[in-house]
């Protein structure tokens, strides 16, 4: 059977995806959609006249759509469907600032997907992230462990690269996590984090492992505020890009990814920073590892403030 996969949203995040998809050559086909007419298909072009140079053989193709679902029959049967699009911020906006606009265009799209693929696995990358993940499942219908969010993946190799630059070793090195929501009930995990197996505790201070927690939580931020316009894309692309690779491989990796809860640290019934395990039917299962009391408590905590959210969605 084919392989393929669906990026929606030519911008710099969608686009970044399409090419690291692509450029991994486990895949027959990438599409890459957008509103803007001739966008996706020029850079489709563009990133097809590079696989002679760096040795790969997937196809990339581009498809202009219209919001009452015209150009989706390109995106057919997709094995994976990566959703980027939406608005990103801008300095000083907040995730949530986009729910309101972005509600609109992802339903829309998840809807149209649903249509042509209705075997896909979803991975949502489109903010604010864990109530867009909710929303595309209420929008495609799908079961829930067929639609997902991108976020920890992402948080996790920030907390990492920050705690490596600190220490100055090898990121390879480093193990963090983190949970809860994509945004300000974020919960980084001191507990699950090592320096080559050393606890994290024992290298770095409470104060300077404080320092660098918020940092990750404030990442995109970060970020958003130097580019001045766009937000992140460089590691949140290869975090998208990982989890539709394990989906697509039927890999069974263990990732932290926006899934949904059901009884897991006593929380149920809501979208989810967690770790999970990811196969071709999306998640297999939520796993769920020993935290600290306080780490439920947090969790618990993010729990509230999306379940919230998500609640709000259903009628944008
Ligand atoms: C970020 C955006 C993509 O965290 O949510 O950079």
């Amino acid at each position: 059977m084919a392989k393929k996969v669906t990026v929606v949203g030519a911008g710099f995040y969608g686009s970044t995806t399409a090419l690291r998809l692509a450029e991994y050559n486990i895949f027959d086909e990438v599409v890459l959609t957008d509103i803007l007419e001739g966008k996706s298909e020029g850079l489709a072009l563009d990133m097809n006249q590079s696989r002679s140079i760096e040795g790969f053989e997937t196809k990339l193709i581009g498809a202009t759509t219209t919001a009452d679902g015209g150009g989706y029959e390109k995106t057919a049967n997709s094995d994976v469907v990566v959703i980027t699009a939406g608005l990103p911020r801008k300095p000083g906006m907040s995730r949530m600032d986009l729910i309101g606009v972005n509600a609109g265009i992802v339903r829309g799209v998840a809807e149209n997907i649903a249509k042509h693929s209705p075997n896909a696995v979803i991975i949502v990358v489109s903010n604010p992230l864990d109530e867009m993940t909710a929303l595309a499942q209420i929008a495609t219908n799908f079961p829930k462990n067929r639609v997902m969010g991108q976020a920890g993946m992402l948080d996790t190799a920030r907390f990492t690269n920050f705690v490596a630059e600190k220490l100055g070793v090898a990121v390879s090195s480093v193990k963090t996590l983190t949970l809860g929501s994509h945004g300000d009930t974020m919960v980084p995990v001191p507990s699950r984090c090592t320096v080559d197996g050393t606890p994290l505790s024992e290298k770095l201070s409470q104060a300077e492992i404080d320092e660098l927690v918020d940092r990750t939580r404030n990442g995109g931020a970060e970020v958003v505020a130097l580019l001045k316009t766009g937000s992140a894309y460089y590691a949140p692309s290869a975090a998208a890009a990982r989890m539709a690779k394990a989906v697509i491989e039927d890999s069974g990796e263990v990732m932290p990814v926006c899934a949904w809860v059901d009884g897991e640290y006593g929380i149920s019934g809501v979208y989810l920073g967690v770790e999970a395990e990811i196969g071709k039917v999306g998640i297999r299962k939520v796993v769920e590892s020993k935290l600290t009391d306080s780490e439920v408590a947090s969790l618990k905590e993010a729990a509230e403030a999306v379940r919230a959210k998500q609640a709000d969605v259903q009628t944008l």
